[in-house]
């Protein structure tokens, strides 16, 4: 995080501002409507400025600012070089003024010479979203603004002063925090929530003191939910694996798991890694069994987040057994699989009606450890039957020997390959060639973990597509 997040109380308060024109102005109205006390300093003030000066009715001076008029003020803004395009000098000199008397101080559009960046805001009354690029690109902001605005519905501020209205009511009534989240998060999310929204608080108000006295304060039961990351992409997340991130208590997580993923979470959510990655078991399978049945019947919500889906070589089963033997109730949220979610990055389809009519997914090591080669034991012939597509799993280090054995069984070493490193991640890289070169392809390009080797027709498909496109431009 390159700045600190806050949000400033001004009722009241002496804000120096600095500029004459449009941007001056704007920030002007904007500190008044936050209840700061402005004094303004404009040489030779636009029309607009002028207007926004009487509008307000707040003390203009035509003088330079001086170090001893920054003494009783707390905030700095200086918007000189938005207003004819060239007065940077002023600007400039009133930031060095500012941070000469420890002042805090904002040039407008001016980051370089500022302590702190005036946010895109959403404002829903109570309720305030502000959006920063650092000044990186205050329309980038804007656009994001536009998006956030377009999904908060405009009664929300009206839903947040009725949350406030019986807080500490529902505060003394459910004193355990977990359950009073909880209790919250139905409220707001089911049809009291709505009522506020709908405009209808005296039936919401109702409503609410009935379901706080209904409530019983039980003790807890905790839980876990399986939750499939996805393969790294964070968009890839399902909308279930998202709420089931914002009201986990707990998340026990992998090395596979993308760190944006866990940006879903709520702050206070305590978040636990196991690592595991081949041959990185940062803690034992016993052990994580155990720490997800401890947390669970601590009446946690436990979130254990997996790369891809927990059931395809997730070991979810494993997880699962051993959290229903301890009597834990578990519920799974599934996950795109690095197969579906790098096939689709990658540009090809894992069946075809030409090419596929069937696709396999195997791991290229097993539990029980490896065959006498190194890789796992798997029933080469039938993967050498033509027509299908084979993906493997954890297949990096022992991809030529993979490659040996498909080809021993049959499957002609012409048979085109893609791997796909860091699949659906912004760094994702694709390789193409043919199963006999398969090892060399690995070493050559220095392919790393997490990869996926994908065998099979299928994988020239989006060449073929893009050289068909290629053939036609050029005929
Ligand atoms: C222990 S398995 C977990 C699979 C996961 N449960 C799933 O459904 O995708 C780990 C293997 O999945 C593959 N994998 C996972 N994420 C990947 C990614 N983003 N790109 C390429 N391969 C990936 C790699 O072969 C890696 O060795």
């Amino acid at each position: 995080m390159r700045s600190f997040p806050l949000f400033l109380k001004l009722q009241g308060r002496p804000v120096l501002l600095a500029g004459n024109g449009d941007a001056a102005a704007a920030k002007l109205r904007l500190l008044a409507a936050a209840g700061a006390r402005v004094r303004v300093f404009a040489e030779s003030p636009s029309a607009e400025l002028r207007a926004a000066i009487h509008d307000l009715g707040v003390s203009w001076n035509a003088a330079t600012v001086t170090s001893e008029d920054l003494r009783h003020v707390e905030l700095v803004i200086g918007a000189h070089g938005n207003s004819n395009g060239d007065d940077e000098a002023a600007d400039v000199a009133l930031s060095e003024l500012a941070r000469g008397v420890g002042r805090l101080v904002n040039i407008v559009a001016r980051p370089d010479l500022s302590d702190f960046t005036m946010p895109a805001i959403v404002d829903r009354g109570d309720i305030v979203v502000a959006i920063s690029t650092h000044g990186a690109s205050p329309v980038l902001a804007q656009r994001v603004r536009a998006a956030i605005e377009s999904v908060l519905p405009p009664a929300l501020g009206r839903l947040a002063r009725f949350a406030q209205r019986f807080r500490s009511a529902i505060q003394a009534r459910i004193d355990d925090n977990p359950s009073r989240r909880r209790f919250w998060d139905q409220v707001l999310s089911g049809p009291i929530g709505q009522a506020v929204l709908a405009g209808d608080e005296r039936r919401a108000a109702r409503d609410l003191i009935r379901a706080v006295n209904r409530h019983e304060p039980k003790a807890e039961t905790g839980h876990v939910t399986l939750v499939g990351a996805g393969p790294g992409d964070p968009e890839l997340l399902t909308l279930r694996a998202a709420r089931a991130l914002r009201e986990a208590d707990v998340i026990v997580y992998d090395k596979l798991v993308d760190p944006t993923v866990l940006d879903f979470a709520r702050r206070d959510a305590r978040r636990i890694y196991v690592g595991k990655s081949k041959g990185d078991h940062t803690l034992p399978q016993p052990e994580i069994n155990a720490l997800l049945i401890a947390e669970a019947k601590a009446g946690r919500h436990v979130v254990r987040l997996k790369g891809g889906d927990p059931f395809v070589f997730g070991r979810g089963g494993e997880e699962m057994d051993a959290l229903a033997a301890a009597q834990v109730r578990v519920d799974v949220v599934p996950g795109i699989t690095a197969a579906t979610g790098c096939a689709a990055y990658a540009g090809f389809p894992l069946t075809h009606r030409d090419h596929a009519s069937s696709v396999t997914f195997v791991s290229g090591h097993s539990r029980d450890g490896l065959a006498k080669d190194g890789i796992a034991e798997l029933d080469w012939q039938s993967l050498a039957n033509n027509r299908q597509t084979i993906v493997v799993y954890m297949g990096l280090g022992v991809a030529g020997e993979i490659a040996s054995k498909l080809i021993g069984a049959g499957l002609s070493p012409a048979t085109p390959v893609a791997i796909i490193e860091n699949g659906t991640r912004w760094d994702q890289r694709v390789v193409k060639g043919e199963l006999s070169h398969v090892g060399a392809l690995v070493r050559d390009h220095g392919i790393a973990a997490p990869s996926l080797l994908v065998i099979g027709e299928v994988t020239r498909a989006a060449e073929a597509g893009v050289r068909a496109e290629l053939k036609a431009v050029a005929e």
